[in-house]
């Protein structure tokens, strides 16, 4: 058996790119047989610049759209990274075997530094806590988009170095955890022109009213070469046609298919069909955050839970590494 981690940011509430692209897939791993644990990573957050009050909201509302979105305290383990405490305690751990210049290789860490002038040292051993997130459950499979494909290559870096350090060689304490790609392709945003992203304000919210999605939809960029109805289409070229892919049962995708190169629907008759599929999947998750809403407590309640479960195994752990090092208590 392996056992599943995964974290995602406090954003606040999901848009349908979050979800199609990560946490569906979260939802259906916790089916399997394995162990699954999904945290909301708080301290990542604290590597943006942010308001504390707007924060405490932003993790509140991730966890009830998680929820919403059908992950199940009853197959996995969800909680807040802030609630374990040796999340920070292993990063710390890890500090101390990572080459700087690994970290300093880091494309997000390039990217993200060269937009400041002042640079945290937070946004450079971001990875270090990452892999300390998913070797402190002793994880082996981590559901992630490509964009966190050198991360998990640093985490495995980092397992193997501490356990050449502090095991024998025949016996590693710590997995190498590999990246469980989600198979669905990464959904651009309304505009077509960029992913579908909160900062871009080009996004539809899980939880957004059906009226507000729909005033989204319909003036959203189709193909450019269907300037009139009868020009034919090409639904590769479509961003539409990408979210049908994600949203609607496949036969609907062919007749969409066929109506578009074949010059027979109009762009707009193309989002209604688009609409009634994406609401069979968003109804059910807009009930389940409406019914958490009304519950005050039930959400705080679940997390905390959660952070107990994730704590039995997170106190083992950190009090094994500490052994191995010398660090007896
Ligand atoms: N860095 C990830 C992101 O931005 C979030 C994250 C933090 C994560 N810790 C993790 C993802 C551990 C997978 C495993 O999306």
């Amino acid at each position: 058996m392996s056992r599943i981690f995964s974290g995602i940011q406090p954003s606040g509430e999901l848009h349908i790119g979050n979800y199609l692209g990560a946490v569906q897939n979260w939802v259906r791993l916790q089916e399997g047989p394995d162990r699954s644990f999904f945290c909301v990573v708080d301290l990542h957050a604290l590597t943006g610049n942010y308001d504390p009050a707007d924060l405490r909201q932003r993790r509140h509302d991730m966890a009830l759209t998680l929820l919403a979105a059908g992950l199940d305290p009853d197959r996995c383990t969800l909680f807040f990274q802030s609630a374990v405490r040796a999340h920070a305690e292993l990063g710390w751990v890890f500090n101390t075997v990572t080459p700087l210049g690994d970290l300093e290789r880091q494309v997000q860490f390039k990217d993200k530094s060269a937009r400041q002038e002042s640079v945290i040292t937070g946004l450079l051993t971001y990875p270090v806590l990452q892999a300390a997130d998913i070797l402190l459950y002793r994880a082996d499979r981590v559901p992630v988009g490509e964009d966190q494909v050198q991360h998990l290559e640093l985490s495995r870096d980092i397992a193997r170095k501490w356990n050449a350090k502090f095991r024998p060689e025949d016996s590693p304490y710590f997995p190498e955890p590999q990246a469980l790609l989600t198979p669905v392709r990464r959904l651009m945003g309304l505009d077509g022109q960029a992913k579908m992203s909160k900062s871009l304000g080009n996004t539809i919210g899980l939880l957004e009213a059906p009226d507000d999605i729909w005033a989204k939809l319909r003036p959203a960029v189709t193909d450019p070469a269907r300037v009139r109805k009868t020009d034919p289409g090409n639904p590769d070229v479509c961003n539409i046609y990408s979210m049908h892919k994600a949203f609607s049962p496949e036969p609907v995708q062919a007749e969409v298919r066929e109506n578009c190169s074949g010059a027979k629907w109009g762009c707009i008759d193309c989002k209604k069909t688009l609409f009634t599929h994406m609401e069979e999947t968003l109804v059910p998750i807009r009930t389940r955050a409406a019914q958490l809403q009304e519950k005050p407590g039930t959400v705080r309640e679940i997390m905390v839970q959660g952070a107990e479960r994730a704590r039995a195994v997170a106190e083992r752990t950190i009090g094994e590494v500490y052994d191995m090092m010398g660090l007896a208590h």
